[in-house]
């Protein structure tokens, strides 16, 4: 699928909606994710970001619109097709979401054992879990509990499981929140260094303006339930409109 600019779009979403009960979330909210771009989701807390990409992964049906993942109509795809699909999209949670029971390695396990059967040459999850914690700087924890690491460190965790499977798209759902300037400003520098050495395609929700100046090639803010403005930070810093002003102020 290309576009008239001849990028690729690897994902689409085009007018979806959600209501739960009469609170209306997603109105019609339109994006594309171009091969290769990191593209920022900009909104305010409760205006649906997480709804919207909880509808990509599929563990929200929306009520109406459609969602294409590499040109696969993903709401009507079967199961089989769909777990697929899946293995080629890493998803960072908001909040780390590691299983507290698990060690490190336990975790990292976790989804190569569920989808070692679509792993090209699956040799074992031992270099796959060393690799990955090797691309976080957190080899040392392997024998670890997520109770016995700080929240940075969990969060680089999180991360190093959502790569494991070196997926072409990845997800990331506010994955600064909660962290230290400093600590934030390391993930960042983490997500940029990971896009350019799998070049990713890469859809990040944040509401941390740092992390969106650093990251993005281009910002959608969504407001009342749709893609409200969209363009590269310095086009949307520079907006006279105030509803999207409202956003950079600092
Ligand atoms: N499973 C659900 N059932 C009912 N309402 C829900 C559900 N999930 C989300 N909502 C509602 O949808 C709206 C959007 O929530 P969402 O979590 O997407 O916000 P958000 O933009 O991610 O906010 P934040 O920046 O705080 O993470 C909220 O009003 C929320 O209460
Ligand atoms: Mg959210």
């Amino acid at each position: 699928m290309e576009n008239k600019e001849n990028r690729k779009i690897v994902l689409e979403l085009k007018n979806i909606t959600k209501s739960f009960g009469d609170n209306q979330v997603l109105k019609g909210f339109n994006l594309k994710l171009f091969e290769g771009e990191s593209l920022v989701i900009m909104g305010k807390s409760g205006s649906g970001k997480s709804v919207m990409v909880k509808c990509l992964v599929g563990l929200i049906q929306p009520d109406s619109g459609t969602i294409t993942i590499k040109g696969e109509d993903i709401i009507t795809l079967g199961h089989k097709e769909l777990d697929i699909l899946r293995t080629e999209i890493g998803f960072l949670f908001q909040g780390s979401a590691l299983y507290d029971s698990m060690t490190v390695r336990e975790n990292l396990e976790f989804p190569l054992r569920r989808n070692k059967d679509k792993i090209e040459n699956f040799t074992g999850t031992e270099v796959l879990v060393k690799e990955a914690l090797d691309d976080v700087g957190l080899s040392k924890t392997i024998d670890l509990m997520p109770a016995e690491l700080s929240g940075g460190m969990q969060r680089r965790i999180a991360l190093a499981r959502a790569l494991i499977l070196k997926p072409k798209i990845m997800m990331y759902d506010e994955p600064t929140t909660g962290l230290d300037p400093i600590t934030a400003k390391e993930i960042i520098e983490l997500l940029r260094s990971i896009q350019v050495k799998y070049k990713t395609s890469s859809l990040i929700i944040t509401h941390d303006v740092d992390c969106a100046r650093v990251i993005s090639n281009r910002i959608i803010l969504l407001v009342d339930g749709i893609n409200y403005a969209e363009g590269t930070f310095q086009e949307l810093s520079n907006s006279e409109d105030p509803q999207v002003k409202a956003f950079f102020k600092n």
